[in-house]
């Protein structure tokens, strides 16, 4: 069957933690179970291609962390943008994520090579508005917003990210169907919280706590009603069924040493 949506993927055969370059890597240096990653990732995939065309991209031996797809780029209509990684362990992933957006008919967007963009993971489409949600503090340089404005022409709303455990905006906020936007406010300052409150109406804002936060329930896909996320709390999924979302539960334990979860481990290939 075909869909309307395509998601890059790319199986964990090389995935472990072998470096350390953010909080939750720490204490999991060579601690991952790869039978386990790969059923995990084999259900989180099973679940997508219920909604969507999975794309798959080579693995890659020596860059454990490619099975991070999100972190490939930015797509809107045909246009891509290639990440540039802060960190060295990553720098290599980005040829493969370059052929992977060309042979998926993308034209490549110029980027300056010395501006840290880390794609889909620090930049999320809202999905009521034109607008770009985009995160920096950690990954992504603080000037990308408004690069990105210039070189997508979409708005953007620039959030600073303060919690090295949520180092990249898609861990601690999913813009959700309806403009309904799910988040942890404490992993951003308060002129950001500001922002958030000034941009998605009460009644739209589903935040998050820490307890919530620490199973990566922002890091959710949002596909066909259905929000795909490694863990969230009795109250949080009878908050989202209200909304008229059908919370879906896929335990990602082996990404999240990591620090990555159902979302990270996607990319949309169609953005409008
Ligand atoms: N180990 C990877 C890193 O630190 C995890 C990336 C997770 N990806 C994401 N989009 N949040 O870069």
């Amino acid at each position: 069957m075909a869909f309307d949506q395509k998601i890059l993927m790319c199986a964990p055969t090389y995935f472990g933690v072998s470096y350390v370059i953010n909080p939750w890597m720490e204490s999991h240096f060579n601690d991952t179970d790869r039978d386990l990653a790969q059923k995990q990732w084999d259900n989180l995939r099973t679940h997508i291609a219920q909604h969507a065309d999975v794309v798959l991209m080579p693995p890659q031996p020596g860059l454990p962390d490619i099975v991070f797809t999100a972190n490939a780029g930015l797509v809107l209509g045909k246009s891509a943008i290639v990440s540039r990684f802060r960190s060295k362990e990553r720098q290599g992933e980005e040829p493969y994520f370059d052929v992977a957006f060309k042979e998926n008919g993308f034209d490549i967007v110029d980027w300056p090579q010395d501006v840290p963009f880390e794609g889909a993971g620090d930049a999320l489409f809202d999905r009521a508005h034109e607008l770009l949600w985009v995160g920096h503090g950690f990954r992504t340089h603080a000037s990308v917003p408004g690069l990105l404005e210039q070189k997508l022409g979409r708005a953007t709303a620039a959030l600073n990210l303060v919690d090295p455990c949520f180092y990249h905006l898609d861990t601690c906020l999913c813009p959700l169907t309806g403009g309904y936007l799910l988040y942890f406010p404490a992993a951003f300052d308060a002129a950001s919280n500001t922002l958030i409150e000034s941009k998605v109406p009460a009644d739209k804002r589903i935040p998050v706590d820490a307890d919530d936060a620490v199973k990566f329930c922002c890091n959710a896909v949002d596909l066909g009603g259905h929000v795909y996320m490694n863990g969230a709390s009795d109250a949080l999924q009878a908050r989202l069924r209200a909304a008229g979302f059908t919370p879906v539960i896929t335990p990602l334990s082996e990404f999240m040493k990591a620090g990555g979860a159902a979302k990270c481990l996607t990319l949309k290939l169609v953005e409008a």
